[in-house]
């Protein structure tokens, strides 16, 4: 399959899947709602470009091949595309709502994967006509370097669909792991207690986000759960509590942190906005 792939979202996700799309031979639209958040989606795929050149990993005449087939549009109306891949904000009703414009500038034939990381894949199929052809597609963060996808059925996915997206994924150079369709699938839901009790042990006050963060690298884990949360997005991460604690009842050990929740509002989200837990100029 080589068909042309549409990535919705150009954030944190949306360029990354992006790029990793159009570096395994895919011609790729990225679209998004927002003008300036695309023009950054182009910036962050440059410098990645540019740090792929730097460790020798592709060359010149790759790099343009790599941006030849990678086109920008806020236009929904051009968004055709063989299959479309939606890494927009974890909001379902943002995401329902362009579902359904996406059907309507595509043909039934178009397959349709959401990115999302906690929502339910099978309540944002329930708006799409032929349901059947949708599924979750999660990649992780950043997207052209994790080797894990999540695949998620629902119980309309067919099973020719489901086959097709796991032969994309092993063509972008993923390890495809079928997944239920449950809060925060396996990944998300197991990660929820590294954040969440960081959080709350961050605000006791007795111990700084920087020492914790160290102690967890020194133990072993790649990134602290501060440098982790800001790479991912403070805003992604809180709503992936939210999403995660209301589908599973309430539990208390999964309560959301008024930290998180604070950092959201003043929009210190991390990276992307240049100051999370840590400053980045
Ligand atoms: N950040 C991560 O580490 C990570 C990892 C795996 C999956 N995800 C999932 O990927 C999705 C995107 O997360 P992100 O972190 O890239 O978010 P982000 O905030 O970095 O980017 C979201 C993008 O969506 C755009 N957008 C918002 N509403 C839109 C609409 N209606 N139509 C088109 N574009 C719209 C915004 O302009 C922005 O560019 C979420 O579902 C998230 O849960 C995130």
């Amino acid at each position: 399959m080589k068909d042309r792939i549409c990535v919705c979202g150009a954030g944190t996700m949306g360029a990354g899947i992006a790029l990793l799309c159009a570096k395994n031979g895919f011609d790729t639209l990225i679209y998004d709602l927002h003008p300036d958040w695309l023009e950054k989606g182009k910036v962050r795929i440059d410098k990645e470009l540019a740090l792929l050149l730097e460790r020798k990993k592709i060359n010149i005449a790759e790099r343009a091949e790599i941006l030849k087939r990678l086109q920008f549009s806020s236009d929904i109306s051009e968004c055709g595309a063989g299959v479309i891949i939606e890494a927009i904000v974890e909001e379902a009703a943002a995401k329902k709502g362009l579902f359904i414009r996406l059907a309507e500038v595509n043909t039934k034939e178009s397959l349709f994967a959401t990115n999302t990381s906690s929502l339910s894949v099978t309540s944002l199929s329930e708006t799409i006509p032929h349901p059947e052809r949708f599924m979750g597609m999660h990649f992780f963060n950043p997207a052209t370097v994790m080797p894990l996808v999540e695949l998620i059925r629902t119980p309309k996915t067919s099973e020719e669909v489901s086959i097709k997206f796991r032969q994309l994924a092993l063509q972008l150079g993923k390890k495809p792991v079928l997944c239920r369709d449950l809060p925060g699938f396996i990944v998300n839901r197991v990660a929820r207690s590294y954040y969440l009790e960081a959080l709350r042990l961050a605000e006791t006050g007795t111990v700084s986000f920087e020492t914790i963060d160290q102690i967890m690298e020194s133990a072993g884990f790649r990134l602290g759960p501060f440098r982790l949360m800001d790479l991912i997005g403070n805003d992604t991460n809180y709503a992936v509590s939210c999403s995660v604690y209301e589908a599973m009842g309430r539990p208390p050990r999964l309560e959301p942190s008024g930290l998180q929740k604070e950092m959201t509002l003043n929009n210190e989200l991390g990276k992307k906005t240049g100051k999370g837990y840590y400053l980045y100029p």
